[in-house]
């Protein structure tokens, strides 16, 4: 999937931190000859995870600055010369001109003035031949300086390694640079050089790592020239805009530069240590290129060769890092559940994100929304964490910018004056990254968010399974926007819930979180507001888009990788790309085009007549269903039978991502016909259903053929196991019609033609209906067959008032294309038409339906 988005975690995406500074101009000094004394920052006094540094403790940190702002990092290793990365200077296989570039000497906050930093030019930028991408390695490149660096204190080269320097797994190096401080995160100004402790890693324990998938479902292969630095855990790394920069370690007393920045996937994640260029393996290559001046990077024949020190085991000991959040010891029992408590309310429930940090609806604290300015008493508040003899005192608080319009953003993260000890609890729960793929089926569950009434009864816990993308983009709104793709940020996050709504119970008034579980590590994946409609939480706002805003606020909230790539056959998902249009009263006739035919109706409604007999019915809205008359009353019976009504089930076998909704049936409804029985009945359920992939009504046409629809006939292929089959049939017009059945067909109705060889997929006895799904994609019913047949169907169209009234939600799409029959010349039918009519099937039928049709 989203490649691109890899590349651009990994590679350049630096942006120049703006207007840092202009060159000064500054003159030329004699610079005294000095002894190429490496490595060795002269007085005394971080990147992912790590801190200021002190200046003058990396004096051969260089800033590699393009356009007036800082790209890449570099290191001084001679008077004119810096080494860096060649994808610093590579774009799209070129090699940039080198008069873009200028290298500033000796800097140390970027901000403001230089004091004491000098800028040069750029004389040349030199790039192994055979480097042309980071995952390739050979990422490494010399720029030559069109003029020597004047070296003092603060400007000093560091030692190279020979090629035969060995580095001990284990040791422990600095990495340094002024690059993002966590993935998409910036250094905040005033852009002081920051340093991190990394260990080096040794071959086999890294590539460990890499084989494990971790973001992006990648692995990586480690080649030779690679060298890798960090922790399983993560946390500490380098990240955009270090690139280039060294990775030190010290040796009887010289700093040697064992590395340079090169890449990795994301910053700081677990598993995915930093990958640096490994400077020893391209002594030759820097030899060769900077051969003749005076004077030269210095090559110190290392001190000592490591004790035997962790010489590295092959293969084994490759300790990977489990991730640190989200472990419960069973649902319900949340170790991050934290409670806010504020002097005169009720307590807010929020979740602990990391050791210092809880995240909570910004609503729990209104006056902080409305005045803006930080609450006066937050001496008086406390939070309450799971297994903490006493409340935790509270910091800071700070409001999403978005939380007071914008129910998606309503969140605000609360800082503990002290961290807190991570243990089994208090432990914090794992948040997305923006990209993060929640499968659909995921297991899921509520839990309580805000200041909502408490749960209520057990089902807070209540167990929800994810819906895929398009059911709950199609479903719950967002009509005519494009499906978001796996990897995309979701508008929303739909669960469908294992047990069918308990009448009575009310969860309006209400907050919710969203938990979602991966290799039983839990993700806070949404947030919902208060529902309006007194139902269970249908779609939550994903909590994916605020975490670039939460770590940011945080630096160190738990953003874990998604842990669950098992996209079976719904990987490859083919999912419509937009959704139906919707009617009025909202979604009808959604069907995902990858559904095998057969499987997913949701309208499809088992009637189960008084225990003797189960008919095809229809829902049209929330609380009806529509069957053929014959099939649900019994000629010349007046009394209502005991009816039952299945929704999301297929016979026997269950659907599969199903959730089965059953009803009874309390009133029947008859239109108004004069002398007849009319065949169309409309059948009252007891409660409403709630929309889903698994019951949700059709759409109607008020009349006529949608344009371009392709139709079917769908029913069950025995009356005993009821699988659903459609056959593919044509509509005929009503002048074919008329003529194939002579006069004797009631006003209203339908004639099909079946596709070769589908004529007996269905049975009868059950009444089928007749579909269309139109060109825009909504599934529409068209009419409901007559007693005994399989051609002729009673429309549903003519009956656009009597529903509408009866039911008030039907979902009459607006009338399109053509008018109810297209105009036809002339009233005589075809002889051969005529002819066909007389075969023995259709001439049965027609005897079949004499007594319900006479007027
Ligand atoms: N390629 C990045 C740059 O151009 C450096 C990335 C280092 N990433 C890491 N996770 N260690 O600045």
């Amino acid at each position: 999937m989203s490649q691109h988005l890899l590349l651009s975690l990994v590679i350049l995406a630096i942006s120049p931190i703006p207007g840092a500074f202009q060159d000064s101009a500054l003159s030329p000094t004699q610079e005294e000859p000095e002894d190429l004394d490496c490595g060795r920052p002269e007085p005394s006094a971080r990147i992912v995870g790590g801190s200021d540094a002190q200046p003058g403790t990396w004096p051969w940190q260089v800033s590699l600055h393009q356009g007036g702002g800082h790209i890449c990092g570099g290191s001084l290793i001679a008077p004119s010369w810096v080494l860096s990365a060649a994808h610093c200077f590579v774009r799209n296989g070129t090699l940039e001109p080198a008069a873009e570039w200028s290298a500033v000497l000796g800097v140390h906050s970027q901000d403001g003035p230089l004091d004491g930093a000098h800028v040069r030019a750029v004389a040349a930028i030199l790039v192994p031949d055979n480097y042309s991408t980071v995952e390739l390695g050979a990422d490494l490149a010399l720029l030559r300086l069109a003029e020597p660096a004047r070296l003092g204190p603060a400007v000093r080269p560091v030692c190279l390694p020979r090629a035969s320097h060995r580095f001990a797994h284990g040791t422990a190096c600095w990495a340094t640079g002024w690059g993002d401080v966590q993935e998409a995160d910036p250094l905040p100004l005033p852009w002081v050089l920051q340093e991190v402790e990394l260990r080096l890693l040794g071959e086999a324990a890294c590539q460990c790592l890499y084989s494990q998938p971790g973001p992006f479902n990648l692995t990586l292969q480690l080649l030779p020239g690679m060298l890798c630095a960090g922790y399983p855990e993560g946390r500490r790394d380098t990240c955009q805009g270090d690139s280039g920069g060294p990775l030190v370690c010290k040796e009887g007393g010289r700093w040697f530069q064992a590395g340079i920045t090169s890449f990795g996937f994301g910053c700081g994640r677990r598993n995915r240590p930093g990958v640096f260029t490994a400077v020893a393996s391209y002594e030759a290559w820097i030899q060769e290129q900077v051969m003749g001046s005076e004077p030269g990077p210095a090559f110190p024949i290392q001190p000592q060769e490591p004790q035997s020190g962790p010489r590295e085991p092959t293969e084994e000991n490759c300790t990977i890092a489990l991730p640190e959040c989200g472990k419960a010891s069973r649902p319900g029992a949340w170790p991050w559940e934290a409670q806010v408590m504020v002097p005169g309310s009720r307590p807010c429930h929020g979740a602990l994100v990391s050791e210092s940090w809880v995240l909570a609806p910004a609503s729990c604290f209104p006056d902080l929304i409305s005045s803006g300015r930080p609450p006066r008493d937050l001496e008086a508040w406390r939070v309450r964490l799971p297994s903490r003899p006493r409340a935790e005192r509270v910091a800071r608080l700070v409001p999403h910018e978005n939380a007071s319009w914008e129910d998606a953003s309503d969140l605000a993260l609360l800082q503990l004056r002290a961290p807190v000890n991570l243990s089994a609890a208090p432990r914090p729960v794992c948040l997305p990254h923006p990209e993060h793929y929640f499968l659909p089926g995921s297991r899921c569950r509520l839990a309580r968010w805000g200041r909502g009434e408490p749960a209520p009864g057990p089902s807070a816990l209540l167990e929800a399974e994810l819906l895929s993308g398009w059911w709950c983009h199609c479903l719950y709104g967002h009509q005519g926007a494009p499906v978001p793709l796996p990897g995309d940020p979701p508008l929303a996050l739909c669960p469908a819930y294992q047990e069918e709504e308990e009448a009575g119970r009310c969860w309006n008034d209400s907050r919710w979180s969203l938990l979602c579980r991966e290799e039983g590590t839990w993700f806070l994946a949404g947030i919902r507001d208060f529902s309006s409609d007194c139902l269970r939480p249908r779609a939550f706002f994903p909590l994916q888009t605020h975490g670039p805003w939460i770590s940011h606020v945080t630096q160190g909230a738990y953003l874990e990788d998604q842990l669950a790539w098992d996209w079976g056959l719904e990987g490859e998902e083919t999912e419509a790309q937009t959704c139906p249009t919707h009617t009025e009263h909202g979604a009808c006739g959604l069907r995902p085009e990858a559904a095998p035919l057969g499987v997913l109706w949701p309208w499809l409604a088992e009637v189960h007549v008084a225990g003797d007999r189960v008919c095809t019915g229809i829902l049209v809205a929330p609380g009806w269903v529509l069957a053929a008359t014959h099939c649900v009353l019994r000629l010349g019976s007046t009394t209502v039978p005991y009816i039952e009504v299945y929704l999301g089930r297929a016979g026997a076998s269950p659907l599969p991502q199903g959730h089965q909704v059953s009803r009874l049936v309390i009133s029947i409804r008859l239109p108004r016909h004069l002398g007849l029985r009319p065949p169309l009945a409309l059948l009252e359920l007891s409660s409403r259903v709630e929309p889903s992939p698994s019951a949700l009504p059709i759409c109607l046409h008020p009349g006529g053929i949608p344009p371009g629809a392709s139709c079917w006939v769908l029913g069950w292929k025995d009356s005993q196991d009821r699988v659903p089959v459609a056959a593919a049939v044509s509509i005929l017009t009503s002048r074919l019609c008329h003529c194939l059945y002579q006069s004797i067909l009631p006003p209203d109705t339908l004639c099909v033609l079946y596709a070769e060889g589908q004529e007996d997929r269905c049975e009868v006895t059950s009444a089928p209906p007749l579909l269309c799904q139109t060109e825009g994609g909504s599934w529409v019913l068209m009419g409901m067959a007559i007693r005994g047949s399989r051609e002729i169907f009673a429309a549903v169209g003519p009956e656009e008032a009597w529903i509408s009234q009866t039911v008030g939600e039907a979902h009459f799409l607006p009338p399109s294309g053509s008018p109810y029959w297209p105009s036809e010349g002339n009233n005589l039918c075809p002889p051969d038409l005529a002819r066909a009519s007389g075969s023995p099937r259709a001439v049965l039928f027609l005897l079949l339906l004499t007594p319900l049709i006479q007027s």
